[in-house]
């Protein structure tokens, strides 16, 4: 049987790498992205020609822009969407704490159109949320593990899983746990097949440009560039390089997803790598690529501190091993290597 899904968000760094994993596994892909008087499709470019893809445009926010999309799939697959992934928010944390509402309607109110369309006319059709880690805020479990060393004898391991509560400390998060409660509700309420993803950090070259690791990566890749030209740039100021995130690569990630609605029954589950690293750390991988110590080049700067912050992001994918059988693939060096290559490729033409 022909396989066939709806793609929210399509234009973003998840839903280019979803949309190729699902044309590679043969289905029909209805890709949906907002209205923009800029082209936004640069990373689908490698798809945008194939016919089994077909992109159109709505707006999340616009309870009859999603319905008129379910109809417009309807025409396009000749039956019923199978499989509803929503990608689509405001999804940059920073910003939404300077725009609080138009977060709020992209990120949770967006999120309840889509679940009232597929329970009034679509209620066969399985959907994904992008749901995410920033949920738990400050909160994990302590636990504590005997270190190796002389004189060392236990350390505090600091984690979450899907047992957590949420403790959310952004208006970005506020909407994600809404929105989260919300598939519950309707699985719960209604038996909608509603699954959550509870995604930690996911970068890929494919990473938007004001997230902390693509930043870094442009600025290291610059620096290979420069630094042959005998030039000094400008250093590199970044927020508070203590905070913690488990980072994976976008393209392990977009699996779980799919491997998740693929399940005989719906459910929630944390996708994490279950490794930890400060910014700091981060920082000191992507410039170790090119030989330079992060130290000399990265300062404090004041405005990329945030109001409220998540400090420590490390989670626990056993539950997904366990049940979806998955695994990320991708180390963290190698993300992070992969980044910076890309960074210095793109910019080989302006330098040489
Ligand atoms: N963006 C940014 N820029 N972050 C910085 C900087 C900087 O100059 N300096 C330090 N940071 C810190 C942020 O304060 C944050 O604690 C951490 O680096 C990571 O920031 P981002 O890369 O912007 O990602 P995020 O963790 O806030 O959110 C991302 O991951 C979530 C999953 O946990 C986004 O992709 C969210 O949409 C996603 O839900």
């Amino acid at each position: 049987m022909s396989k066939n899904a709806i793609i929210f968000g399509v234009t973003g760094q998840d839903g280019s790498y979803l949309s190729e994993l699902l044309l590679d596994k043969g289905y029909d892909v209805v890709g949906v992205k907002r209205r923009s008087s800029t082209d936004t499709t640069g990373r689908l470019s490698d798809i945008v020609g194939n016919v089994r893809f077909h992109l159109i445009e709505g707006d999340v926010t616009d309870y009859a822009s999603m319905s008129g999309v379910f109809s417009q799939a309807d025409d396009i697959f000749g039956e019923h969407p199978q499989e509803v992934y929503n990608l689509a928010a405001q999804s940059h944390v920073g910003t939404s704490f300077k725009q609080p509402l138009a977060t709020w309607d992209s990120t949770a109110k967006g999120v309840l159109n889509i679940l009232e369309v597929i329970k009034n006319d679509y209620p066969k059709s399985r959907f994904y949320q992008a749901s995410t880690s920033e949920m738990f805020g400050d909160n994990y479990h302590e636990t504590h593990v005997a270190c190796d060393g002389p004189g060392c004898g236990t350390t505090v391991r600091m984690t979450q899983d899907e047992s957590l509560p949420f403790s959310p400390r952004s208006p970005y998060a506020v909407a994600k746990v809404a929105a989260h409660q919300s598939v519950k509700l309707y699985r719960d309420a209604y038996g909608i097949f509603g699954a959550c993803g509870i995604l930690f950090n996911h970068e890929s070259p494919r990473r938007g440009e004001h997230f902390v690791t693509r930043k870094v990566t442009k600025y290291v890749a610059k620096l290979h560039w420069v630094m042959q030209r005998g030039e000094k740039p400008a250093k590199l100021g970044l927020g508070n390089l203590d905070i913690k995130r488990d980072w994976g690569h976008a393209a392990d990630y977009v699996n779980a997803m799919w491997l998740m609605l693929q399940q005989d029954e719906p459910d929630d589950f944390v996708i994490a790598t279950g490794e930890t690293y400060s910014i700091g750390q981060m920082c000191e991988c992507a410039f170790d690529c090119i030989g330079l110590d992060y130290e000399d080049w990265v300062y404090t700067d004041p405005q990329f501190l945030r109001p409220a912050e998540v400090p420590h992001l490390h989670g626990i994918p056993a539950k997904a091993e366990r049940v979806l059988n998955w695994k990320r693939q991708i180390t963290f060096r190698e993300l992070i290597e992969d980044m910076v290559n890309h960074d210095i490729e793109l910019l080989r033409s302006e330098y040489v």
